[in-house]
């Protein structure tokens, strides 16, 4: 793997499919007690300028299992107070790797530049590939291959939404989106993901069709962080593009319902949805634990 980690597109195959098995490998090591302590004596700084739950606990905890320590590094003004190159070469000098959970994407990617040691992407207003990854891993839990599969996203396309489709390049299935005109995801990375020899990104309007025989059914929700003061102007363009109980009978019989997490019952999807035994999104919740695990002893152990 490359020093940093800021998005999917970065990743080979190859090193995208080492990833799942060494997640597969830690995680198993965790549920037996077993000890792994790849990344001993090492520190993660994690830099947060927007609200978190599981990114900041599944890192932490993480960090701990591997046997090394983090840090919670509240940023509500990053790049302000101190130039973005400036905090790179000053935290590099105390900490073994860095992960920022940041609002534009080119502030990473600065961080990164200056930063000596790796920089994980932890999401930002264009991706949230660590996400991705471990829904990918949820998804090779639940089917044990990606053969002919449909994922079918229901919603805005956002970060979460563009690592989706960045995913389609590196793995063949099939990514639909259904969203409303003006609310899809990144051209370019669509256009990238569909000249890839992989899989394929097919966008609609109409969530019934984009869902229909769909393996998988996820969603987000309709305002991301940063977008607060939109939300009820998106309540309203988003009418229509929430998953409930009719639209999962559209999908395969088998289909599984997943978010990434904070869920808005009631917008998004139905808090019945969210309480079936279709949803798998607590066990997509627990695995970004693991396949973050990976990322940080790639990037930051000796293995
Ligand atoms: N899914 C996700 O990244 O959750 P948090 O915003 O709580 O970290
Ligand atoms: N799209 C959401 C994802 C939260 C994990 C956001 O950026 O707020």
């Amino acid at each position: 793997m490359k020093k940093d980690f800021l998005d999917i597109a970065e990743l080979t195959p190859d090193e995208v499919w080492a990833l799942f098995d060494l997640a597969k490998d830690l995680k198993a090591k965790q549920k037996r007690g077993e000890a792994h302590e790849y990344l001993k004596g090492k520190t993660l700084g994690m830099i947060f300028a927007k609200p978190s739950t599981r990114t900041r606990v599944s890192f932490e905890v993480g960090m701990f299992q591997l046997g090394g320590h983090a840090l919670y590094i509240q940023e509500t003004n990053f790049g302000k107070r101190e130039t973005i190159p400036d905090v790179a070469r000053v935290l590099s000098r105390y900490v073994d790797g860095l992960m920022a959970r940041l609002f534009g994407h080119e502030d990473i990617v600065e961080l990164a530049k200056y930063a000596s040691v790796p920089v994980i992407n932890g999401l930002t207003d264009l991706s949230h590939p660590c996400q991705i990854l471990g829904d990918m891993l949820t998804i090779l839990e639940a089917r044990e291959n990606f053969n002919n599969l449909i994922v079918t996203y229901i919603g805005d396309g956002n970060n979460v939404a563009n690592s989706w489709v960045t995913m389609a390049m590196k793995i063949p299935f099939t990514f639909r989106i259904a969203c409303p005109e003006g609310y899809e995801p990144d051209k370019k990375m669509v256009e990238q993901a569909n000249q890839s020899n992989a899989g394929r990104v097919e966008i609609y309007r109409e969530p019934a069709q984009a869902a229909k025989g769909a393996h998988v059914l996820y969603t987000d929700v309709w305002a991301s962080m940063g977008q607060e003061a939109e939300a009820e102007k998106r309540r309203k363009i988003f009418k229509g593009y929430c998953i409930d109980g009719t639209l999962m009978q559209v999908a395969a019989p088998e289909a599984k319902f997943m978010h990434c997490l904070p869920a808005h019952r009631g917008e998004e999807v139905t808090g019945e949805v969210m309480e079936s035994p279709q949803s798998i999104v607590f066990a997509q919740a627990e695995n970004r634990l693991h396949i973050q695990k990976a990322i940080m002893v790639k990037l930051m152990g000796l293995r």
